[in-house]
């Protein structure tokens, strides 16, 4: 009996799953008021400077009851329960309302866990995240990997601390985080974006021009758009039936399925092949396997091409002028196995990360036509000069869709803020924080407060076309910040902005389902069916 209660308890802790979907009315309001506990933001200035000594014991923070071993997992069961495990930014609203600006909680094994809802503090975590910032998760994909040493010499890019975390993170940024390299692969692009405006006008009902599947299209694209950015190949035409693209779009969202409730949990997975632990190694085989594959055809390609080079008489290309992100990791000093390691994790980190959150322009546009309107302006001016073509030149001058993507960040992150281990004993907002908390920063749902944004429902990419920037700079993070930030930014953004550009020139986008909120899985995905209609712009 226990047993089934632990393995119950197992699956929902993650905040996530098992729990029956929450209605949407049932959502907490989109609007708090601070709790009688509720400290003035400025407060934090303040005791950012206690020492120590002086500073209140981290048992005074305010949060949730906590019980032996399962830490504040009861309140995640349902019908029992306060709080949804597949609502983050819903818990998070409750939170700050029920308890104020910082909250306590514990994880299953005496972990402590702690939300921060002011952007001071988040800004004061931050600077204290040291050399080598520390993230918990991907921890049962962490073991999965360390099991096997024929395979992987790391647990990669994504779970990894530390100095081990830093050898793979700086070999790999020199090419992903260089202007040129990423530059380097617009042309392929936006061709591949072209080629799905054009499959838009194909797949299309003619009369009411809704597309159906609009996600997996979507995947397709960005499957599609991540290969092509960083190995420079063409898994095929997007409408091409492939079994690769779906085993790999299935594998990533399992993936994405199984991390919360594997690191939050009662990790019984380190001791048994739990069905979770099973699904994450069914999931990663097939990702293992596609990204061993085209690791091998490019390096093949590369040598024969270097070959071929040689017996001409050219001489050997000079690395500095190698513009491939592959090619790079190749002459990184990287191993093969940590550019395995390394594609499967940007495979992972790519697509669905794109595919949402060009869901919820797409949704944010279709229900503000004016705005649309000015963007669709924008991107006809600057496409009628470029051939129709999506250049670096046209992206430069994209002044609107940028604040539209910022805009669109701020009311639809895909992830519900960063985390962070604190990794020696310090003081946040006049409490100790001992080494060892894990802290996850709440932006989803202070960037919707009215207090760092007025009007903070409705969508104004006005509000970052000034020069000073709207809110405090720690609000609106949604590629996090630092070191350790996202690695595929720059990559997700030339994607974004080049798909977003192309359909907009030439439909008209509207929206025919209802409110779209998010379901938390490792991220943020829309929570209905895409129900958008394309119709062609004059
Ligand atoms: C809209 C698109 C994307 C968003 C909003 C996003 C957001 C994020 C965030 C918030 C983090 C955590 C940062 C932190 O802990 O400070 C992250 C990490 C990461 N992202 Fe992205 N991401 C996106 C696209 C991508 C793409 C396209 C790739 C790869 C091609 C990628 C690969 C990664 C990797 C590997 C990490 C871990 C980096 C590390 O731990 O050093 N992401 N991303």
């Amino acid at each position: 009996m226990r047993g089934a209660v632990l393995g119950r308890l197992a699956r929902v802790v993650g905040e996530r799953l098992a729990c029956p979907k929450i209605p949407r009315h049932a959502a907490a309001p989109l609007t708090v008021s601070p709790p009688v506990n509720f400290m003035p933001v400025r407060s934090l200035t303040e005791s950012a400077e206690i020492a120590w000594e002086d500073a209140k014991p981290f048992e005074e923070i305010p949060g949730p009851s906590c019980l032996p071993l399962i830490g504040c997992l009861h309140h995640y069961l349902p019908y029992i329960g306060q709080y949804s495990p597949k609502r983050l930014h819903h818990n998070g609203r409750l939170k700050l309302q029920q308890f104020g600006p910082i909250v306590r909680q514990k994880l299953p094994g005496n972990t402590n866990l702690l939300y921060l809802f002011d952007p001071e503090d988040i800004e004061a975590m931050y600077a204290k995240e040291g050399r080598y910032p520390s993230r918990r998760s991907h921890l049962a994909l962490q073991k999965y990997r360390l099991d096997r040493p024929h395979m992987f010499s790391t647990g990669g890019i994504l779970p990894t601390n530390g100095k081990h975390w830093w050898e793979l993170r700086r070999r790999a940024q020199k090419s992903m985080n260089k202007v040129s390299a990423v530059a380097s692969r617009l042309p392929q692009v936006d061709e591949v974006c072209r080629e799905f405006a054009e499959l838009i006008s194909k797949v299309r009902c003619e009369g009411s021009g809704r597309v159906g599947h609009f996600l997996d299209l979507q995947k397709r694209l960005f499957l599609e758009l991540t290969i092509t950015s960083l190995l420079e190949i063409r898994l095929g035409k997007l409408d091409d039936h492939s079994d690769e693209a779906e085993q790999l779009a299935h594998a990533v969202d399992e993936t994405n399925c199984v991390v919360l409730p594997t690191d939050n949990g009662l990790q019984l997975w380190k001791y048994v092949r739990t069905p979770m632990y099973r699904r994450l190694v069914s999931a990663q085989d097939t990702i293992y396997r596609i990204a061993l594959k085209y690791v091998e055809t490019k390096d093949d390609e590369l040598r024969h091409a270097r070959q071929k080079k040689k017996a001409e008489g050219e001489s050997e290309p000079d690395t500095k002028h190698v513009t491939s992100i592959l090619e790079s990791f190749f002459e990184s000093g990287l191993e093969d196995k940590d550019i395995v390691g390394l594609v499967s994790d940007t495979l992972m980190g790519g697509i669905d990360t794109g595919a949402y959150t060009m869901a919820y322009v797409l949704y944010s546009l279709a229900n503000n036509q004016d705005k649309q309107d000015l963007l669709a302006q924008e991107a006809r001016r600057l496409l009628d000069g470029s051939d129709g073509k999506v250049t670096t030149k046209v992206l430069s001058e994209a002044r609107y869709l940028k604040a539209v993507m910022k805009e669109t960040y701020r009311l639809h992150p895909i992830s519900i803020g960063v985390g962070r281990v604190i990794q020696e004993d310090t003081v946040i907002r006049g409490f100790r924080i001992p080494k060892e908390t894990v802290v996850v920063t709440q932006n989803q749902v202070i960037s919707r407060l009215p207090e760092h944004f007025p009007d903070p429902q409705r969508f104004l990419p006005e509000r970052w076309l000034h020069k000073a920037p709207p809110a405090h700079p720690f609000v609106v993070l949604p590629f996090g910040h630092g070191p350790r930030s996202c690695i595929g930014r720059r990559m997700a953004e030339q994607n974004l902005q080049t798909i977003i550009l192309q359909l907009i020139s030439q439909y008209r986008v509207g929206w025919v389902g209802g409110e779209l909120d998010c379901l938390s899985n490792l991220i943020n995905e829309p929570d209905a069916p895409l129900d958008f209609t394309f119709t062609d712009r004059e």
